[in-house]
């Protein structure tokens, strides 16, 4: 169904919408004319925001947001019942990314990525279902990856918390739906945004990986915040934005054994390395 006609109030919340996929999302949502509530760490970066959503033919509301902070959270819930009086989406976006052997992620970046990308979406999660449910109606979307589902080597940080946020949102999927609630997740592979800005890696190894992987991405996050809000409209839960994301997912869930015996060869031959940008390109993830 459409989403204006599916959410008439046209009301939706995006953490981290100062930037990237964030920053699309709410652009889509403006094209449409909702009121978008921008929940931003980085105050700057949310009245860029705002000022493109209102070119754009949206209703912005800056609110500031620590994610990692549940009361942050619980405080822009007040704020949009007290603006809009309701609202029908919640988008939990903001995110970090880290790298990394596993052995050498010092603990306290553990802590760091737990917060920003898992207890993130516990956070929003907590504060607005409670709302959603006595309203038996709404409409829950977690930012996770594909990481969390490849479970690619040197990765192990990122994996982990993208994994957990598959895992709770699938729960959330059957739990909420005798609330007549909503709930997808969205899983993409590498496309361009400030995701660098935050990166963390013990070594440089892994940030010129991330470089040449986000460096050569050809998806853009306009792409993949259209392909988010089309999927919405569908009502899908799994939303994998890219071809070799889904390639990935299918041949994991099909042919699990092969699937970790192949990439297992590949990087301990050192493939992997050596043949890096081509097989981006054979895999249709670099242009
Ligand atoms: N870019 C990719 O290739 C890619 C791939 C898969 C998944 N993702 C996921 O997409 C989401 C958005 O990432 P992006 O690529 O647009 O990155 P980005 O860095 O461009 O945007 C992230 C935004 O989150 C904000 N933010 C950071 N910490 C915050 C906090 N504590 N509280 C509130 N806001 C905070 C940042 O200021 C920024 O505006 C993340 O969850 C990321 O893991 C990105």
């Amino acid at each position: 169904m459409h989403l204006n006609k599916k959410f008439p109030g046209k009301r939706v919340v995006i953490t981290g919408a100062g930037s990237g996929l964030g920053r699309a999302l709410a652009l889509e949502f403006a094209k449409r004319n909702w009121n978008i509530a921008i929940a931003e760490i980085n105050n700057e970066r949310a009245r860029e925001t705002a000022e493109m959503v209102k070119q754009e033919g949206g209703k912005p509301l800056v609110v500031h947001c620590d994610v990692t902070k549940p009361e942050d959270l619980d405080n822009v819930l007040k704020k949009v019942l007290k603006e809009w009086h309701g609202v029908d989406i919640l988008i939990n976006n903001a995110g970090v990314a880290s790298a990394g052997w596993f052995e050498k992620i010092p603990l306290e970046k553990w802590d760091w990525i737990i917060g920003l990308n898992t207890n993130s979406i516990i956070h929003g999660c907590r504060s607005f279902i409670p709302y959603f449910k006595e309203r038996k109606s709404g409409y829950i979307v977690n930012v996770a990856s594909n990481a969390g589902i490849a479970s690619l080597p040197e990765m192990a940080s990122y994996n982990a918390t993208k994994a957990a946020a598959i895992s709770l949102t699938e729960t959330l999927r059957i739990e909420l739906s005798a609330s007549n609630i909503g709930v997808s997740v969205v899983c993409p592979t590498f496309f361009k945004t400030n995701l660098m800005d935050q990166f963390s890696s013990p070594d440089e190894r892994q940030r010129q990986l991330a470089d040449t992987f986000f460096g050569n991405a050809k998806v853009t996050s306009e792409k993949v915040a259209h392909h988010t809000i089309k999927s919405i409209e569908k009502n899908r839960f799994y939303i994998i934005t890219q071809k070799d994301g889904r390639n990935m997912w299918r041949m994991k869930r099909w042919t699990p054994e092969l699937y970790f015996k192949i990439f297992g060869l590949i990087y301990k031959t050192g493939f992997f390395d050596r043949h890096l940008v081509k097989l981006l390109k054979v895999l249709n993830v670099v242009g």
